[in-house]
């Protein structure tokens, strides 16, 4: 056989081996074979020497011919079997995005979880910082410190849940406070939001599990205008300019004076309405300047500081914000109510 038909053959047997290759790996395993070191091209190249020296080129560009051949077929193929995967993969892939889906419904905050937000953003903004407590409490947080002693008629009003003698679910989270009093120096400046618990029966304005923001300002010289001018700010920020505060005598064991704060009905802006009774005005909040007793007990002198707390229920301000009629609707978790919050 001479040389031109040897290669010949070898081109015609490598174009048949590289149609029949199937996948990539094949097509690799036959270039190896065909140009790699030991491959059939490089074994013919080789026979080169016992060739004369006069027919040595012919044959060595015979070789490089063959060679680019080769090359060329193979990089066809390898070019289609690329394509063929790729096709196959996208196919094994494809999502068909007509098909109908149960679209999972986005989620909202809860209105009290707005409103408190509001609340936080407001204190922030004046110097508080934020704090928070246990939701089991010690008696001695939730009614000794804060001069509510046992036996105390003041408990009647905060009748709670009792784990045993010493332990409670918190009526309110005053004990933040005391807690923060025994474990800082003064100045203070914190608000305490968070679930407390009462023995209330479940009606339209109560239940036996809900929400608190407590305020408490502790400095020199601190006074009932501080918290005049605190709440009045808050009310503000929340309600609208002309929103303002009312201040009447109250009493709490933990603060001395006390008083009980009226915002001007938000519904009917002092007029007038159902909701204020006719009278203009709404309560909203307890406070009053700490008394020294409790200053006393958690560790901050009287006679150097003073202070003023208060406190509001986040049920009562969500609803007013937004017009609920009932606090049931802020506990059902009945989606239909809730959505339109979102
Ligand atoms: N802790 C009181 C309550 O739950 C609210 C309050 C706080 C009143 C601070 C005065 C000062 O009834």
């Amino acid at each position: 056989m001479d040389n031109q038909t040897m290669v010949t053959n070898l081109i015609n047997t490598a174009r048949k081996a590289f149609t029949q290759a199937s996948d990539l790996k094949a097509l690799d395993a036959l270039r190896v074979s065909l140009l790699g070191k030991k491959g059939e091209l490089t074994g013919l190249l080789r026979g080169m020497g016992q060739l004369s020296p006069e027919e040595r080129p012919a044959f060595g560009q015979l070789i490089n011919q063959a060679r680019e051949a080769i090359e060329q077929m193979l990089a066809d193929r390898e070019g289609q079997l690329k394509a063929q995967e790729q096709a196959m993969r996208l196919q094994a892939e494809a999502i068909d995005v007509t098909l109908p889906t149960d679209l999972p419904r986005l989620g909202a905050p809860h209105p009290n979880t707005k409103v408190l937000d509001a609340v936080v953003d407001c204190f922030v903004g004046l110097g508080f910082e934020v704090v928070e407590g246990p939701e089991i409490e010690l008696d001695r947080y939730n009614f000794e410190l804060l001069n509510i002693p046992k036996n105390h008629p003041a408990r009647d009003a905060q009748d709670t849940f009792y784990i045993d003698d010493n332990i409670v679910l918190r009526t309110h989270t005053s004990p933040v406070q005391a807690r923060v009093m025994l474990s800082q120096k003064a100045p203070i400046r914190i608000i305490c939001p968070g679930r407390v618990y009462r023995a209330d029966e479940v009606d339209a304005t109560h239940s036996p599990v809900f929400h608190q923001i407590e305020g408490l300002v502790i400095d020199k010289d601190v006074t009932m205008a501080d918290l005049r001018g605190t709440l009045g700010a808050f009310a503000r920020q929340l309600y609208g300019d002309s929103i303002t505060t009312r201040f009447r005598p109250s009493f709490f064991p933990f603060t001395e004076p006390s008083t009980e704060v009226d915002l001007t009905c938000i519904v009917c802006k002092g007029a007038g309405c159902r909701v204020c009774k006719g009278t203009g005005w709404i309560e909203v909040l307890g406070g009053g300047m700490v008394n020294p007793k409790v200053l006393k007990a958690c560790g901050i002198d009287p006679t150097v500081y003073s202070g003023f707390a208060f406190g509001v229920g986040l049920e009562r301000i969500t609803m007013l914000r937004y017009g609920i009629s009932d606090m049931r609707w802020l506990f059902e978790g009945d989606e239909r109510f809730l959505r339109q919050f979102s």
